[in-house]
């Protein structure tokens, strides 16, 4: 009889990291509420979906996953709907009288608010917002401290909101100001993490490298690294995202210093025109930022470096573009993630004029996008005939006899052979590159990778 009264949530995640980290940690807090996780949403009592509104499209693609849910609320009149992250900052109450099935609006920073939600909803049935943003400083430090089932790899949120108002970024109006976790909170919670297994930690926040430098927080990033690389059983650190102008000296000679910080770093460039930076109020110029690059490479020569470029920002003319192609054959990233353009709520950047028109961007992305085709295959080639480490992250998803796994410098590799469980670290040797992907043969055990 029991097990009738069990009631399972069901959630959905759009957008970065962060998100992730939010929505691993709801799970775990409906889990200590006696929840368990639906297969489907089809079989959920609570669906949560976890939004963001960085780009149109992803916030389209909320509006199109709530207009899916609808028809199961007909169908279950008892299932609840809430919609957090930042399209839930964004939008609050209006969510509400938009959409007449959705019970909760949860923002950015009341997750610890999603309990007393739930009750009241049972309660009374009154549907629910909860969107305060400045004032709550940690949000984290209220929810249950977090020990999930023992997985390999994991986040750890160490900032949250952002202070640069880049002038076409919602985030600064959805996340707030910037705010560092204590790291006192932060080092228990990765002590934690390791004691369930985890090998690996991604510290995440908008802007790592000023961690300590706002409220909350007591010592400096490099500090906070020296720090998680003491704990036992942490093999491997990793952090994103870096802002290129907060990134010191001291950062990029840790690289060459810590053993356990992988040799990667996500250094967004948005353009490799000074002109659009300065309109982006990014705060570097490109030859700052190639400065940065170089320090990097200089203390760490195998670093793999990936970024986000944005093209057709207004007012980006073809001379301006075609320095965003310089300085991408100039860097040679591994990889990097592309954008168009597109206006978002409360940005200086919508206000613009000379806005570049769809076909444009469309040029330029697809343009870039070959370019770095290229270089992410020549790159990938360095690879091959070197041994390296893998964290072996499941099976491969092209073939169901290999593993996959990611190097220091994030690399995806697929090998073949004998299994190795989840959370195993795997020496090999790379044997082809691809496009995306590096192919790997087992070593035999006890051999080292240099
Ligand atoms: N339009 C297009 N891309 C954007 N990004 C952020 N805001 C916008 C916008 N208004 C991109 C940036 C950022 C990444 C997370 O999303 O490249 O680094
Ligand atoms: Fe947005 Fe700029 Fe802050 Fe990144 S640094 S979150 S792009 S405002």
């Amino acid at each position: 009889m029991a097990i009738m009264n069990i009631k399972k949530f069901f959630i959905q995640t759009f957008g970065c990291q962060m998100n992730v980290y939010d929505s691993e940690r709801v799970g775990y807090l409906l889990e200590g509420e006696g929840y368990e996780r639906a297969e489907a949403p089809e079989e959920a009592d609570l669906i949560f979906l976890n939004t963001c509104s960085v780009r149109e499209k992803p916030a389209q693609k909320v509006y199109s996953a709530l207009g899916r849910f609808q028809g199961l609320k007909e169908r279950n009149p008892r299932l609840l709907i809430g919609v957090g992250g930042c399209v839930a900052q964004q939008e609050g109450e209006g969510l509400l009288e938009r959409f007449s099935y959705v019970d909760f609006v949860l923002g950015t920073k009341e997750l610890p608010r999603l309990k007393g939600i739930l009750k009241d909803l049972e309660g009374s049935g009154k549907r629910q917002t909860a969107i305060g943003l400045e004032g709550r400083v940690d949000p984290y430090a209220l929810l249950p401290s977090y020990s999930p089932r023992s997985k390999a790899c994991s986040f750890v949120s160490i900032m949250q909101g952002c202070d640069n108002y880049c002038t076409y970024c919602v985030v600064p109006f959805v996340r707030g100001r910037e705010v560092s976790r204590p790291s006192r909170d932060i080092l228990e919670e990765i002590r934690s993490l390791a004691s369930c297994g985890v090998k690996e930690v991604t510290l995440l926040g908008q802007n790592v490298n000023s961690y300590g430098q706002k409220p909350g927080g007591e010592i400096g990033f490099v500090q906070l690294l020296e720090a998680v690389e003491a704990i036992s059983g942490i093999e491997r650190i990793r952090f994103t995202t870096s802002h290129p102008k907060d990134l010191s000296g001291d950062l990029a000679g840790a690289f060459g210093r810590l053993s356990r910080l992988c040799e990667h770093i996500h250094l967004p460039l948005q353009s490799g025109s000074d002109r659009i930076l300065r309109r982006m109020n990014r705060g570097y110029t490109r030859e700052e930022y190639w400065e940065k690059v170089q320090a990097l490479r200089r203390n760490c020569p195998d670093i793999s470096i990936t970024a986000d470029l944005m093209v057709g920002f207004p007012g980006e003319a073809e001379e301006d573009f075609a320095a965003t192609v310089k300085m991408i054959e100039r860097v040679q990233f591994d990889e990097f993630f592309s954008f168009k353009y597109s206006d978002r709520p409360q940005t200086r950047a919508r206000l613009f004029a000379d806005k570049v028109s769809e076909d444009v961007s469309q040029r330029r992305l697809e343009e870039i996008q070959t370019l770095q085709k290229k270089i992410t295959r020549q790159r990938n080639k360095r690879w091959e005939g070197r041994e390296v480490e893998v964290l072996v992250e499941g099976r491969s998803k092209t073939n169901a006899e290999e593993s996959a796994g990611r190097t220091r410098t994030r690399h995806l590799v697929n090998f073949s052979g004998k299994y190795d469980p989840d959370g195993a670290l795997v020496k090999l040797k790379i044997t082809k590159a691809l496009a995306h992907s590096l192919i790997g043969e087992a070593l035999p055990r006890g051999e080292t990778p240099s």
